[in-house]
């Protein structure tokens, strides 16, 4: 791929700079709804699937106009088509960049056929996991998913959010922490004549995965169980490993699947048996309509390469350092864990792709509940603690939670749901409004019986500073197609902001020294490896009180 400028030389970044500067620090929000009333037709946007609102971003026309430009000198659109084209683009593990090729309709990307064959081979044994809760002297009723980050996330994921859409016979449990107070729990709740587990690691290697595995190959077999290989099946690269552990079933993809973009792979054999052959289909048009709109929308309209744009903007200019996400819609409860793995670790870097050491910072910390449990939290702080943090609504209009046929069960949770989206609304609207002290003091509240506080003093306590920024984000409903639209939406934004700030943003290699030094630790927990070499005080005490 063609060399491009580092983000903080182009001639865009320091425009931004002046612009920063000269309207951008101050940009107040009220102000600019007053000054300008099609403000907010002139920041929404439109993308498959979704309606987004920037107009409540600190941002202005010539915001964005730097940004596009910042966009084309790093060369956002030349690196998007070298992805696309499978171009090794994970430069220090030398692999493309291939999992929009796992959604693409047959023919039109690499690997087309392999990808199609994979894919029907998997999605025929879900149909067949799924008629096996149907019928049978001893039906399947649950499948225990075994895997951790991209193995586990966005399945586990996709799953909760897809809820209403699931198999209504079979349970999907999720293990992922090697601590075995996670694999008890649900092996205390299952049967082993009744379980499927798949066994997810893209390299079969992974330390959690693998011990939960043969924890879970010990209870099946102390309990009774004898056929191994039609209990376990695997999700992974490394077929031989997966052999060795008793599994015949397994159900392959490519290095080029980065782990935290798996889930399209045979990674996502959980979503596919909890929504079946026709849901996965659904998923995976989603994120290709959305694939379509990165890959062919100018970047004036390209939605995640905005937002990608627009972390860049907020992240080295406002110099925020997190975003909180809050999805208004319970299903989607896991997506904030999601997207920490997505942006975080593709993005958490402080070399360039030369190596080089980056003068300017790069992923925030992304961080969330969903809406309206985290307003009972953490909500005060973002609209009156001393940093301002940048936050994402996701709005689902349509709600599909339902308890039986009853009419008045129904109204009541048809009234929830206006609720949950008043909610959404009416927070957006504080942390942008905020209440000014004289409105505050204009309210007259009466300080609490007993409270030894003037007027003016609770009038601070009770004064918000408003221009807080947000994003909203609107889906009609969420479905299958929705999701993978929602999904592919992130992926794209975390590739544009990291293709800005020069990063690789497809490796991890940060995980790697604790991983190495977990397992010396362990050694000599157990006192078996060789104890060698001297041993830093504070680990040397620690390991001493935690020793047996
Ligand atoms: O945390 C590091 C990591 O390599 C992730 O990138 C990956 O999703 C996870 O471990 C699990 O890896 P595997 O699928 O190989 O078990």
């Amino acid at each position: 791929m063609k060399d491009f400028p580092r983000c903080d030389a182009t001639a865009a970044w320091a425009a931004l700079g002046g612009h920063f500067e000269a309207h951008g620090r101050d940009l107040d929000l009220r102000e600019a709804f007053a000054r300008d009333p099609a403000r907010f037709e002139r920041f929404a946007f439109e993308a498959p699937e979704l309606f987004c609102d920037l107009s409540k971003n600190r941002l202005d026309a010539a915001t964005l106009h730097f940004l596009v430009d910042l966009a084309r000198e790093c060369g956002v659109e030349a690196q998007r088509d070298a992805m696309l084209a499978g171009e090794a683009i994970n430069l220090t593990e030398g692999r493309a960049v291939l999992h929009t090729a796992l959604r693409a309709p047959p023919g039109t990307a690499p690997f087309s056929d392999e990808v199609q064959a994979t894919r029907e081979t998997m999605l025929a044994f879900a149909e067949a996991v799924r008629a096996r809760a149907e019928g049978g002297a001893r039906p399947l009723r649950h499948v225990v998913n075994i895997g951790i980050g991209g193995s586990d996330l966005g399945p586990q994921m996709a799953v909760a959010a897809l809820a209403p859409f699931a198999h209504p016979q079979l349970a999907l449990h999720f293990v992922s922490n090697v601590d075995g107070h996670d694999i008890a729990s649900v092996l205390g709740r299952v049967a082993p004549a009744e379980t499927l587990f798949i066994v997810a690691s893209k390299t079969f290697t992974t330390q959690e995965t693998m011990a939960n595995a043969a924890t879970a190959k010990a209870w099946f077999l102390a309990g009774g169980g004898s056929d191994v290989a039609a209990h376990f099946v695997a999700a992974t690269t490394n077929v031989e490993a997966a052999a060795r552990f008793g599994i015949t079933r397994t159900f392959g993809f490519r290095d080029w699947v980065g782990g935290r973009y798996s889930l399209w792979s045979s990674i996502g054999l959980p979503i596919a048996i909890a929504v079946g052959a026709a849901g996965f289909r659904e998923l995976l048009a989603g994120a290709h309509a959305m694939d379509e709109h990165f890959a062919r929308t100018p970047v004036e309209k390209n939605l995640p390469i905005l937002l990608g744009l627009l972390d860049v903007w907020y992240r080295n200019f406002h110099g925020y350092t997190s975003r909180s996400v809050a999805p208004y819609h319970h299903g989607l409860k896991r997506l904030p864990a999601y997207l920490q793995q997505l942006e975080m670790e593709s993005n958490g870097k402080r070399v360039d792709r030369e190596g080089r050491e980056l003068a300017y910072a790069t992923s925030p910390v992304v961080w969330g509940e969903p809406g309206t449990n985290g307003q009972h939290a953490y909500f005060q702080m973002l609209h009156q603690g001393s940093e301002t943090i940048p936050v994402e609504f996701i709005l689902v209009k349509e709600s599909d939670a339902q308890a039986g046929g009853d009419s008045a069960v129904r109204e009541a949770l048809a009234r929830q749901q206006r609720m949950l989206l008043a909610n959404g609304l009416a927070q957006s609207q504080a942390l942008m409004l905020g209440r000014s002290t004289a409105e505050a003091l204009a309210e007259q509240p009466q300080a609490p019986a007993g409270a030894a506080i003037s007027a003016a003093t609770l009038a601070a306590h009770r004064t918000f500073p408003g221009n807080r920024p947000s994003t909203t984000l609107v889906l009609e409903r969420l479905t299958p197609r929705s999701l993978g639209a929602l999904i592919a939406l992130y992926e794209h934004r975390v590739f544009t902001a990291g293709a800005v700030w020069g990063i690789d943003s497809f490796d991890q290699w940060g995980v790697e020294l604790g991983k190495g030094l977990g397992n010396a630790l362990l050694a000599r927990l157990e006192e078996s490896g060789a104890a060698a070499g001297p041993l830093d005080g504070s680990t040397a005490g620690l390991l001493a009180r935690l020793r047996p």
